[in-house]
């Protein structure tokens, strides 16, 4: 799965001034209400903005919002993201109502250089997810090169993501460099002993993950509700717990399979139980081999975070994704804010490469206050966990 700096080309290798730029960016931000509610997506963006501006180049924003289904649908609109991005990048932004035709043709020739025009959303029209090479021809036309920046939809073989990239000259974007090569480092060709983190509810949505991350790191640390079908799986009762319970036998090959390949899975020795998942619940910190019968684990306890804590310290890298306990509801974010802490820590003494990603792992990590403090978080969800599971990203391998 690893990615070499020399498996895609960088803006270095494009010659950029004064030309007109497709830049496949995600501009797929959170909101309500029609209105932005996190520009992280649009901040992490400047870096290649801002050279191509140099460069006095066009920019021509190419993105999707939401899942509009092929056809114009006002909801999913990026003419508001377009007046974040104004905000966010501090010039005029301008904006297109299509993102092929007559009228993104105009506005494009009009566009001054060093300038951006935002597109409207390619995914209203059908061929972008089917990845149509007339749709990609279309949009294509608009442009002399495509620059991708958008790592985190770059698991869609979609027009604006593969099918164009074989049209036009093309390489990635800063941001989407950066995160290919925080990525490779952290389980590409990571320092050994690598550890990951993995949380979240169910080991079903996550199996691919969980066999590639067996062959690949020495400790495999487990949290969330799936760890507690790896304890039922043990012979545990998990009681009232969260727990698939027809995945048991797969739990328990997972489990020799990594012992085969050497890899230690951490699963919690004592957890947090409560009988309702309620905010600020009475609870009671057991041995994970004694749940009383209406209790529900919410949160592993603070003997498995210290046994956590004492297989980081021996590690060179580690990559998380998706949270310990209940993070939403308090008290249920303790170990995974302890955790955090603890990597944050440990990369701040430069002990630690950490790379975290995934939509609630981020939220979990801003939430323990260290979302400054890994090495590196990605704001890929799906895309995180493709990669995770050692799959080539359509996206990524277009740029080659
Ligand atoms: C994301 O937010 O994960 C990306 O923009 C991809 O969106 P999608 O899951 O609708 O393809």
């Amino acid at each position: 799965m690893g990615i070499c700096m020399s498996d895609f080309a960088t803006l270095d290798q494009l010659s950029l001034k004064n030309k007109t730029v497709l830049l496949r960016a995600d501009l797929n931000v959170p909101m309500k209400n029609g209105v932005v509610t996190d520009t992280t997506r649009l901040e992490r963006l400047l870096p290649t903005l801002r050279e191509l501006a140099r460069a006095h180049a066009k920019i021509l924003i190419l993105s999707h919002l939401g899942r509009p289904k092929g056809k114009r649908n006002d909801e999913f609109t990026l003419k508001p993201v377009a007046a974040a991005l104004e905000t966010v990048w501090g010039h005029k932004v301008a904006f297109a109502d299509d993102c092929v035709g007559e009228h993104p043709k105009a506005a494009a020739e009009a566009l001054p250089h060093g300038e951006i025009l935002v597109l409207e959303n390619t995914r209203f029209h059908k061929g972008e997810e089917e990845n149509d090479a007339d749709f990609a021809a279309e949009m294509a036309e608009l442009g002399d090169v495509y620059v991708n920046d958008a790592f985190s939809v770059s698991h869609r073989a979609h027009s604006s993501t593969e099918a164009i990239a074989r049209l036009l000259p093309h390489a990635a974007g800063r941001l989407m460099q950066e995160e290919l090569t925080a990525l490779n480092k952290a389980l590409g060709n990571p320092a050994h002993p690598v550890a990951a983190i993995v949380g979240g509810s169910k080991i079903s949505t996550k199996l691919d993950l969980l066999e590639n991350l067996i062959s690949k790191v020495d400790f495999l640390i487990l949290g969330g509700g799936m760890a507690n079908t790896f304890l039922a799986g043990q012979g545990i009762n998990v009681a009232k717990s969260l727990y698939e319970a027809d995945m048991l036998e797969t739990a328990r090959g997972i489990a020799v399979r990594a012992f085969s390949r050497q890899c230690r899975i951490i699963l919690p020795s004592d957890a947090v139980v409560a009988s309702a998942l309620i905010e600020n619940a009475d609870v009671k910190t057991v041995p994970v081999t004694a749940v009383p019968e209406n209790g529900m684990i919410l949160d592993i306890g603070p003997e498995s975070v210290k046994e956590i804590g004492a297989a980081l310290e021996t590690c060179k890298t580690v990559i998380w994704n998706g949270p310990l306990g209940a993070f939403e509801t308090k008290p249920f974010d303790k170990a995974t804010t302890a955790v955090a802490k603890i990597v944050a820590d440990l990369t701040r003494q430069g002990k630690l490469l950490s790379v975290a990603g995934g939509g609630d792992t981020v939220s979990a990590l801003a939430n323990a206050g260290v979302g400054e403090k890994f090495s590196y978080i990605s704001t890929a969800g799906g895309a995180f966990l493709e990669w995770m599971e050692g799959k080539t990203l359509p996206g990524v391998a277009a740029l080659a």
